[in-house]
């Protein structure tokens, strides 16, 4: 069954780019000029999505909004003849069908994707999370999507190696290898200690998951953090159905913190040719200025 519908969860409080989130949403906060939001609803786009479920809170609506049409400044930019802008402005507000459900209290990933519930239906979907950002050719959610298609719509999750010292800050899955980059997976625990992780193989936010867990997420107690977790009921699936664990090819960013944002910052400037060479200019600069030598 085609996945046409994905899940992405923005209700979080952004409080590690306080004081910013304290007014803004987190996710509308740009890397150069375009917001980090834009990115993941561009992934799934491009992966033949054809509505993005946001599971959303109060101080959200930019987001949504972002996603809309504005035709007070696309008749602006017409006006004022600045066509190229137009383009994109108009570009943005078509992408995608965007359809919004409030999470009311924030009970956990497992709570906000269960909230999602009634839109999805029963059809597999995608979830992606906002804070990690993938490039690849082929976006990382539809690698995910061929490898759930070639195993007759099997769950898969999306994968990849951290350092053991990192376990603590994901899902971490276990299972039989299969190929260089595939597992049947036999559990999943969610931030384990480096002690207690099963494998440091860890899940970015990328999931194709089946409508059944939508039951298993009204069963499961809360677990790590009092939260309900998503990890906790794809462990449940993983002794009732096949469950894969898929190593995407992609450069990942970490764009939850500020470090791993300011790093996407630097790395999409040097990829992106109107920038580069005078970025790099500029980066040379500031590093003497400063009284740095590489
Ligand atoms: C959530 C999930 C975790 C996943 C992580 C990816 O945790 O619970 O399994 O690995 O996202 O970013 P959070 O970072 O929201 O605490």
């Amino acid at each position: 069954m085609k996945i046409r519908k994905a899940i992405v969860p923005i209700a979080g409080k952004g409080t590690r780019f306080l004081p910013a989130t304290k007014e803004i949403a987190k996710e509308i906060i740009p890397i150069i000029n375009v917001p980090m939001i834009h990115y993941i609803v561009e992934e799934a786009v491009n992966a033949g999505i054809e509505q993005i479920v946001f599971v959303t809170a109060a101080g959200k609506f930019s987001v949504e909004d972002y996603f809309d049409r504005n035709l007070e400044l696309e008749h602006f930019l017409e006006r004022n003849k600045k066509f190229k802008e137009l383009e994109l402005v108009k570009r943005i507000g078509s992408m995608v069908e965007v359809t919004s459900i409030r999470q009311k209290e924030q009970l956990g990933l497992g709570h906000a994707v269960l909230c999602a519930k009634d839109v999805i239906g029963d059809e597999p979907f995608a979830v992606l999370l906002g804070d990690d950002i993938v490039r690849n050719r082929i976006p990382a959610i539809k690698q995910l999507m061929e490898v759930s298609e070639a195993r007759t719509g099997a769950a898969v999750i999306g994968v990849m190696e951290v350092p053991k010292s990192e376990t603590d800050k994901y899902g971490i899955v276990k299972g039989e290898i299969i190929d260089e980059k595939t597992l049947r997976m036999t559990g999943m625990v969610e931030k384990p200690k480096p002690e207690d992780a099963p494998t440091n193989l860890a899940t970015p936010g990328r999931y194709i998951l089946p409508p059944e867990v939508f039951s298993v997420l009204k069963t499961i107690p809360r677990g790590a953090g009092n939260e309900y977790q998503l990890t906790d009921a794809i462990n449940v699936l993983c002794q009732r159905r096949e469950v894969f664990a898929y190593r995407f090819e992609g450069e990942r960013f970490d764009t939850g913190n500020v470090h791993g944002y300011l790093e996407a910052t630097v790395d999409f400037a040097l990829k992106d040719p109107e920038i580069r060479d005078r970025f790099l200019t500029t980066l040379r600069e500031r590093l003497l200025k400063n009284g740095i030598s590489l």
